[in-house]
């Protein structure tokens, strides 16, 4: 298998090409750097000289709250780029398989969300995304990995937020607990990206690792794990309040996912353990 990661700086990018070489696939990653996804001509040339058969894009603009303020910047990157990454698959032959994200519904289902759910993107970012999954699978064979709160190696997020603010002598930590969805480990999500691409999948699949959890219970899982007794304390999300709205439920049902890869999906805590270990760097 031939593979080309875009966003391969990113936290799912290195994870994904990681994946990508554990498996011995020939495997390219372009980083920002390297090629600029909202630029349709380094798109289209990008593609062209690597002719892979699977196209794996990881790049978005990913700064919730600075999509508030930048909304042209972010519709480039996460609504635009992704149309022009389909149309440049789909003259090479190649596939794509382009990440999203729970931000495109309204988060006020009480049941995990399916795939053909309705969306309702309540900030910039979740409607440049749902742009994004438009245009991704207005081109046949594509297919939309929706997931959510990733942590992982490579950029800031929760964990290794909350391990910085979890030092001996840290004061007491303030942890949004209305707010539920599940985390979800980069590297078991590049694991679920290459099975999917090796799958076939077309239209859009949901991913995200077991069992539901809120910030709070999720910070607390980390202090256990860490071993640390630092104070933390629940809070609501309105006393926290953020340039973007944050959905208060972020579960996705992941049932197409383990029917299509014939297993479950991993627990987070596991992936915990092994980030922890690992420093955070892999
Ligand atoms: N993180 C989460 O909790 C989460 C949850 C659900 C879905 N997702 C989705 O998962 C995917 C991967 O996210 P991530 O967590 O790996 O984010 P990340 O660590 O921020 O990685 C995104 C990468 O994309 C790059 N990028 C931004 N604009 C670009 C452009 N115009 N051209 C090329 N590269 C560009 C970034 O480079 P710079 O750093 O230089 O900007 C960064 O390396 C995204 O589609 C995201 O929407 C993420």
């Amino acid at each position: 298998m031939k593979v080309l990661v875009f966003g391969a700086a990113g936290i799912v990018g290195r994870a994904t090409f990681a994946e990508a070489e554990r498996r011995g696939w020939t495997v390219t990653g372009l980083s920002r750097g390297a090629c600029d996804v909202t630029d349709a001509a380094a798109v289209a040339t990008a593609v062209a000289a690597a002719r892979p058969d699977l196209v794996i894009n990881c790049a978005a603009f990913t700064r919730v709250d600075l999509c508030e303020s930048e909304p042209e910047a972010a519709r480039l990157a996460n609504g635009v780029a992704p149309g022009l990454l389909a149309e440049a698959c789909a003259r090479s032959g190649a596939r794509l398989v382009h990440l999203s994200t729970d931000y495109v519904f309204d988060g006020t289902a009480r049941r995990p969300y399916l795939e053909d759910d309705p969306t309702g993107p309540r900030s910039v970012y979740g409607a440049t995304k749902l742009e994004g999954e438009r245009r991704a699978l207005a081109v046949d064979g594509s297919l939309v990995v929706r997931t959510s709160w990733i942590f992982g190696a490579g950029g800031p997020n929760f964990v290794d937020t909350m391990r910085a603010r979890m030092a001996p002598g840290a004061e007491p930590l303030r942890v949004v607990d209305d707010q539920t969805g599940a985390p979800t480990w980069a590297p078991f999500l590049a694991r679920a990206l290459a099975d999917l691409g090796e799958s076939g999948a077309a239209g859009i699949v949901h991913y995200q690792n077991r069992d539901t959890v809120t910030w709070y219970g999720f910070a607390r899982e980390i202090a256990r794990q860490l071993g640390t007794t630092v104070e933390i304390r629940p809070v609501t999300t309105a006393e926290v309040p953020r340039p973007a709205p944050r959905p208060a439920w972020s579960v996705l049902d992941v049932e197409r996912f383990e029917r299509l890869a014939g297993r479950r999906v991993e627990d987070w805590r596991a992936g915990l353990a092994e980030h922890l270990n690992t420093s955070g760097e892999r």
